[in-house]
């Protein structure tokens, strides 16, 4: 048993803010499930979102957060955020960040989907998210501790089962540890890896959610599911994202004809909306239609985009003189451990931020570029409250010990769970298609492995295992709200129905019996 003061799970770039924002007398432990580079804050292309530039304004933002987020955002925690954006890209910025500019200290603002203004700051061109991640590890000191390819599987509760004291995990050798702290985050990303086709990195699965909703902890939102609208799709599989930013520079969506498929459907043509988006290609391709990105108005692609570049190459498509194929695929989900702008979530001692959490800022369906802002911008919220609350270390006497309980269900292969989720809990959702997920899911006896004692399995089971949790948990939620409404589109219910649903969550906690 290793005792700190905080445990970090995960290492993207709300886990990376808050290490480096939390006091150097704290001792910091980061796990982390590969490696620390391994999440998707890494791979994010696009950029960070803020109102930097002469023409626009934190209430733009804000306003333009609301849109997207179909009205179901947390207004007050949107206004602080858009506020607080600019301060922390000059900061950034300051303290040595690259970030493009012209060279003559102006930055070079990108622009997004639903954005109204030019003001997605970038770095690399489309390298952002890992010129961020390596700025920030590079800044971590000497109290922070980081152990790599280390699964967090249960967490630590106290005997009353209301307060969260630690995290065991499975070592890379097989073996189990238990750590022990009185602050204990959670900031494991998403779960975009439930779904068939998805732009997320393969450790995206769900762990945070699944590990929080084992623990008694309150969800929220978990059928709003983003679907980004351009994922590379060559050979019948997806292969990574095009950034948004890439039509935000002017590139457009068109059939092998050279039909462009968003006219007429959004005023604003290819940068609408990416659920509308995403469903205009989505229906394209049930009509066994292809949908292609032409890039050919953008001049200078290669070093603009030198991430997308290489990803069509790797994938023998030559950007000069050919069209993209894309399809959607899961990209970010909305909902998550519910928390307050702190962080803090209905279990004391237990918090979440970046992804894994539902802090309400990203309401139906998150903005484009609004997700490292809101992982840097909360991280460093949970950094003061923790720095302010000095907590004791925990007693380890006061450890709950579940029970020994086994059980020994099946999981069939993820690949199947995927497939199952893609087409019946994604895009284009119905009752009959969800009610088929829902019943599909209901034969592996979920509810059994809530309690179930896991020590004993391998690490790739209980990832499996957490995917299962996280896919009948968004499945159940999406059954549950019978309307449409940013990323949770229902076929069987095409309108946003505000009198019965507007800012209505739809909350999932279990009673935690062990
Ligand atoms: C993109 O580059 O299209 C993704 C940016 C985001 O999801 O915010």
């Amino acid at each position: 048993m290793k005792q700190f003061d905080v445990i970090i799970i995960g290492s993207g770039i709300a886990a990376l803010q808050l290490a480096n924002k939390l006091t150097k007398d704290l001792n910091v432990i980061i796990l982390t499930k590969e490696e620390l580079t391994s999440g998707n804050s890494y791979l994010a292309q696009g950029g960070v979102a803020a109102a930097v530039a002469p023409n626009d304004d934190p209430y733009l933002h804000y306003l333009d957060t609301l849109e997207a987020g179909a009205h179901h955002n947390d207004p007050e925690a949107v206004k602080e955020m858009t506020k607080k954006a600019p301060e922390l890209i000059n900061g950034l910025w300051q303290s040595g960040c690259r970030f493009d500019d012209d060279g003559k200290g102006k930055l070079l603002l990108g622009m997004e989907g639903a954005h109204s203004k030019n003001r997605i700051v970038h770095s690399g061109g489309d390298e952002t998210g890992k010129h961020l991640v390596e700025f920030l590890i590079e800044r971590l000191e000497a109290n922070i501790s980081i152990e790599v390819s280390t699964f967090v599987y249960e967490l630590v509760l106290n005997k009353e089962k209301t307060r969260c004291m630690g995290a065991k995990a499975k070592l890379p050798d097989g073996t189990n540890e238990i750590y022990m702290a009185p602050h204990v985050v959670l900031a494991t990303g998403g779960c975009g890896q439930v779904f068939a086709f998805t732009s997320n990195a393969e450790t995206a699965s769900g762990d945070g959610i699944a590990l929080a909703y084992r623990a008694g902890a309150e969800l929220a939102d978990m059928e709003f599911v983003q679907f980004h609208p351009t994922l590379l799709y060559v050979a019948g599989k997806t292969h990574g994202l095009i950034s948004e930013a890439v039509r935000g520079e002017g590139a457009v969506l068109v059939t092998a004809e050279g039909k462009r498929i968003m006219e007429g459907i959004h005023p604003l043509k290819d940068l609408a909306p990416r659920h509308i988006v995403s469903q205009t290609i989505y229906d394209y391709s049930r009509k066994g239609i292809h949908v292609f990105l032409d890039l050919s108005s953008i001049p200078n692609f290669g070093s603009r985009f030198p991430t997308v570049s290489k990803l069509c190459r790797d994938h023998g498509i030559n950007i000069e003189n050919e069209l993209i194929p894309v399809v959607p695929g899961s990209h970010f989900i909305m909902g998550g451990v519910k928390t307050d702008l702190q962080g803090r979530t209905s279990i004391r001692g237990l918090y979440a931020i970046g992804e894994v959490a539902c802090s309400g800022i990203h309401g139906a369906n998150r903005l484009a570029s609004n997700s490292l802002l809101e992982g840097m911008f909360i991280g460093g919220k949970l950094a003061d409250w923790i720095n302010s609350y000095r907590a004791n270390r925990v007693d380890s006497n006061d450890i709950h010990i579940p029970e020994k309980n086994f059980y020994n269900g099946e999981l069939p292969e993820p690949e199947i769970l995927k497939l199952s989720m893609m087409n019946r809990t994604g895009i284009v959702r119905t009752k009959e298609l969800l009610t088929i997920q829902a019943e599909w899911l209901s034969q592996f006896h979920l509810e059994k492995w809530l309690d179930a004692t896991i020590d004993y399995l391998s690490a790739s089971t209980v990832n499996r295992l957490f995917m299962y949790i996280t896919a009948s948990l968004i499945t159940s939620s999406a059954l549950e709200r019978t309307e449409s409404r940013g990323g949770h589109f229902r076929k069987d219910y095409p309108i946003e129905d505000n009198a019965n649903w507007m800012k209505k969550q739809i909350i999932q906690q279990r009673i935690n019996k062990k």
